[in-house]
């Protein structure tokens, strides 16, 4: 179980693939931004402000600068071995097929968990702007939302909205259908003119009150372990809006140059959301407040809590910031930009999409190599005949999207997400030292500035996320760990093709889609 995969063998099948290179850095960039800007900052800006009230603008600045340092090592590795499977395959040359199996494990919560939290953000847009603004359609409570879903949707039993938008690009992605890059870069744009008309219309809004940041930290810095409150808190929760910038990663084959455009792809995307998310944060904050609504002890109510939804049913707390399914066009109603934010809840309603369907595809191409690879059945990695996709693969992953989807909140699944995405950091962060003193001399066409401090940043910071989540999300992951290691001793350890000697090539993939939103 400590085999580890030959990077030269590795590097040998990426070689092969290296005629598609087609990518530049600013098409990468529009590719990351596209992954990035989502529910996110869309959605859990809510969440967000019920935790740490306007010390949200901080807590977007502590995310954003413990990606940046895991997206410089990211960089690294990925320019270094530019071959699909991300965190997982670097991993496996790394530090053996044991911890490679728990990464790509944990990589199911980053990438079908987190595509399960964007549909359910998708829901509350589509709900309120589509259904409920514009065609004047009340969704009944119990099939707008899960049970127990932030906004005083008490009565939820189930997300239809969030499971039939899964299922579709399910569809979409089975068929084969990928989306062009242009299309892409058309969505970005519509997300960064949403993002800016948001930020311009609140900042210089007769409404927009300093004194409404006061008190700046309301839950304190540190809210409590297990808590999931305060500043750190709440930079735990939305460390999601930044999630999905390592699709860039894994864009590292189709990418010309990698070794440049890789690092400027992921920099650039990640501080330019950063820029937009603090901004948002100050707009929405200063134009209608975003105090957390406290509990009779002085301590804010959990986000996505039953009392919480209950207070938000309450006529005084109706309008709050925090209450909101579609914060950002909630805040523009409010402020008497009506129709405007009609056109953003359009925008989001629009753009999530191809977020959830970045998210699917990251990760039925997780599971197909690691099926490829013999740790899972081959069957999962089955191309179908016509429509060249791993169709079995995206219909399993489809189908659990959607259900945890349809009965979980936003603001849980987006939580269990990060708890995996974290995780997944934190090992390429070790991955990255453990090979510049393993591999010393090996070429590498981007190197980490002061690896020393950036990389070991990296761990701490993922290490100090996890531990301010919500306790029920930290123990997803040791529980989700569990059952994968049950699965892997039952069945990895010996099918493993590694355990034969085969190392897999890349014949089988040869003819699959690329990522939507690269070609
Ligand atoms: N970062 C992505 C979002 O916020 C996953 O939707």
């Amino acid at each position: 179980m400590w085999r580890v995969k030959s990077l030269d063998a590795i590097l040998a099948t990426a070689e092969k693939k290296s005629l598609h290179r087609s990518l530049g850095w600013f098409q990468l960039t529009l590719f990351g931004i596209g992954c990035v800007i989502g529910t996110g900052i869309f959605v859990l800006t809510a969440a967000g402000a019920q935790k740490a009230g306007p010390g949200l603008m901080l807590a977007f600045a502590i995310a954003g600068l413990i990606c940046i340092v895991a997206a410089l090592c990211y960089a690294e590795i990925a320019a270094m071995i530019p071959v699909a499977g991300s965190a997982y395959t670097y991993s496996y040359a790394v530090m053996g097929e044991l911890l490679a199996w728990t990464v790509g494990w944990a990589l199911v919560l980053e990438y079908a968990v987190a595509a399960s939290a964007v549909s359910v953000g998708w829901s509350g847009y589509f709900t309120g702007t589509i259904l409920n603004e514009f065609l004047g359609i009340q969704l009944p409570a119990y099939l707008a939302a899960g049970p127990l879903a932030l906004g005083g949707a008490e009565g939820g039993l189930i997300n239809l909205p969030a499971v039939v938008i899964a299922l579709l690009i399910t569809g979409l992605l089975v068929l084969g259908t990928s989306e062009s890059a242009k299309v892409n870069a058309v969505l970005v744009a519509i997300k960064i003119t949403a993002l800016s008309a948001f930020i311009w219309l609140t900042l210089t809004s007769p409404q927009f009150d300093a004194a409404r940041f006061n008190p700046f930290l309301p839950a304190g810095v540190f809210g409590g372990f297990g808590t999931g409150l305060g500043a750190v808190g709440a930079a735990a929760t939305i460390f999601f809006a930044y999630v999905g910038f390592d699709a860039v990663s894994t864009a590292a084959e189709e990418t010309k140059n990698p070794q440049r455009n890789v690092p400027i792809g992921l920099i650039a995307s990640l501080l330019i959301c950063t820029v937009f998310y603090i901004l948002v944060a100050a707009g929405a904050i200063g134009a209608i407040g975003g105090q957390p609504i406290m509990g009779p002890n002085g301590v804010p109510f959990p986000a996505g809590s039953e009392e919480l939804a209950r207070q938000c049913a309450l006529p005084a707390y109706a309008d709050q910031l925090v209450c909101s399914n579609e914060a950002l066009a909630h805040v523009l109603r409010e402020i008497g930009f009506g129709p405007i934010g009609n056109a953003l809840g359009v925008a989001a309603f629009l753009a999530l999409p191809s977020v959830i369907l970045v998210l699917i595809f990251g990760q039925t191409r997780i599971f197909f190599v690691m099926s490829r690879d013999g740790l899972l059945p081959s069957f999962l990695s089955k191309v179908h005949p016509k429509w060249k996709t791993p169709h079995i693969v995206t219909m399993v992953t489809g189908v659990a999207v959607a259900f945890a989807a349809a009965f979980l909140p936003v603001g849980q699944l987006a939580d269990i997400a990060n708890a995996g995405t974290l995780y997944a950091f934190m090992m390429v962060a070790i991955a990255v030292l453990l090979l510049r003193r393993k591999e010393p001399t090996r070429h590498r066409p981007f190197k980490t500035p002061l690896v020393w401090l950036v990389a070991p940043a990296t761990i701490i910071g993922c290490v100090f996320l996890f531990f301010n989540l919500p306790a029920d999300a930290m123990m997803v992951l040791p529980i989700w760990g569990g059952i994968g290691l049950v699965i892997y001793l039952l069945y990895g350890v010996h099918k493993s093709h590694m355990r034969k000697g085969a190392v897999e090539v890349h014949e089988s993939d040869a003819d699959l889609p690329p990522p939507p939103g690269t070609t």
